[in-house]
């Protein structure tokens, strides 16, 4: 650990030396290199005046504090294990100066909050399908009947049918939000022309999911997104031994409203969890490309294999179709998620899983672990048949996440269990 300017790293530095680096401060914990984990529950202020300023803004009655004047007060409200996360998070986004980012306990729960800072009863959300089951569960059915906001599920790869939709709920829309790559078929949508066509027609915010991504391989921001959310569970945990989300904000101000959000309604994730979420982010750029490296040699062994009818993954994308331009202008890098269709149908699909001896039979991403599921049985089990169809899956999809185990070795156990189909 050098004696670099902990908070705002050089402009130079490369998102692996920012990842190691930016967030701690060695010389405030008497020159330990690795941070402590903070597992308190409140924090001592040196006078009486500075404990209501910090209450002031934690309830979001001033402006958000600049960095260098974040303080503790009480774990629900912050800890320095989450401001040290936030930090590091925040100096990974490009494409927009002075983002915040909040720490939640799970990616839904982050997800919830800002639907909850951002809109009233009677208010529109729109989103494009589609995305995570649990997101479509909030957004089909809790979000409307609880809240009573009004919300409108859009195919966004169709820039028409959005274009059409903003125009008619323009007057009350407040959130536009986007998973890409979509979950579970790995869509493709355009950022730059959802967020042009969001901020030409109405005041809306543009919420971008980017779980599947991570800040290595895209850059919303950088297209016109408002606000960023993670599911941290996913590659930026990376060790499958955590749950976590985020939201980064390109807006201060908002971001406060989404965290006092958060600090009122409760939910507080844990200083331990903060901490090994620290030391993932350490190595998210060499994990994340690693596990790329994998899935560009297993989903070219999909397709090439007899069992395997078709293989969704951005590498493969045909040539000058309007996905793989998305790609080539959107992302650094295809990523480490194949979703493939084997021949046949459910009884097939579940050979397969039940025959995979290093893929793990479990749901979740972006662990160090390749894992396999059914998103049409599991996790998107809730979503109705119908906007399954229209979200491009089948019964027989499955989707794989693929982990830093040798490549040839996941190739070789995909072959044995293809084989029990053939
Ligand atoms: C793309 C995406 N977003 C959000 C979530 C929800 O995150 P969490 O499980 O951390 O609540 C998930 C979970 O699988 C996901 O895949």
């Amino acid at each position: 650990m050098g004696k670099c300017d902990w908070k705002e790293p050089p402009n130079n530095w490369s998102h692996r030396t920012r990842a190691a680096h930016v967030g701690y401060d060695p010389f405030l914990s008497m020159g330990a290199v690795r941070p402590p984990i903070f597992s308190v529950s409140t924090f001592s202020v040196e006078n009486a005046a500075k404990l209501e300023n910090m209450f002031r803004r934690a309830y979001g009655f001033d402006a958000p504090l600049e960095p260098d004047e974040e303080w503790p007060v009480y774990t629900r409200v912050s800890n320095p294990n989450f401001i040290m996360l936030c930090d590091r998070l925040q100096c990974l986004e490009q494409g927009a100066e002075n983002v915040r980012a909040v720490y939640f306990p799970s990616g839904l729960s982050a997800i919830f909050t800002t639907v909850l800072a951002t809109c009233q009863p009677d208010d529109t959300l729109i989103f494009g399908y589609p995305v995570y089951g649990g997101t479509d569960h909030q957004f089909r059915h809790l979000i409307p009947e609880k809240l009573g906001i009004n919300v409108v599920p859009v195919d966004a790869t169709d820039l028409n049918e959005l274009e059409r939709t903003i125009k008619t709920h323009a007057s009350k829309l407040k959130i536009l939000f986007i998973e890409t790559p979509a979950n579970p078929s790995l869509a493709m949508i355009d950022l730059q022309a959802v967020a042009d066509l969001t901020h030409q027609l109405s005041d809306a915010a543009v919420v971008v999911d980017n779980t599947f991504m991570s800040p290595i391989l895209q850059h919303p921001f950088s297209f016109g997104a408002d606000i960023i959310v993670y599911s941290g569970t996913k590659s930026l945990g990376g060790h499958s031994d955590l749950i976590a989300g985020f939201v980064v904000d390109r807006d201060p101000q908002r971001a406060q409203k989404i965290h006092s959000t958060r600090v009122t309604t409760g939910p507080t994730p844990s200083a331990f969890d903060a901490w090994l979420l620290f030391r993932s982010f350490d190595t998210l750029e060499i994990r994340v490309l690693q596990a790329q490296a994998n899935a560009r040699k297993v989903a070219k062994f999909l397709e090439d294999h007899p069992a395997v009818e078709h293989v969704i993954y951005p590498d493969l994308f045909k040539k000058n179709s309007r996905e793989w331009k998305i790609f080539q202008r959107q992302c650094e890098g295809p990523g480490s998620m194949i979703t493939f269709d084997p021949k046949g149908g459910k009884k097939e699909a579940y050979a397969i899983l039940d025959n995979l001896q290093i893929f793990g039979l479990a749901v979740s991403l972006g662990g160090v672990e390749s894992l396999a599921e059914s998103p049409w049985f599991h996790t998107h089990l809730d979503v109705s048949d119908e906007d399954k169809r229209k979200s491009n899956f089948r019964p027989q999809t499955l989707r794989l996440s693929i982990g830093l185990e040798d490549a040839d070795d996941l190739c070789s156990d995909l072959d044995q269990a293809l084989k029990k189909i053939i």
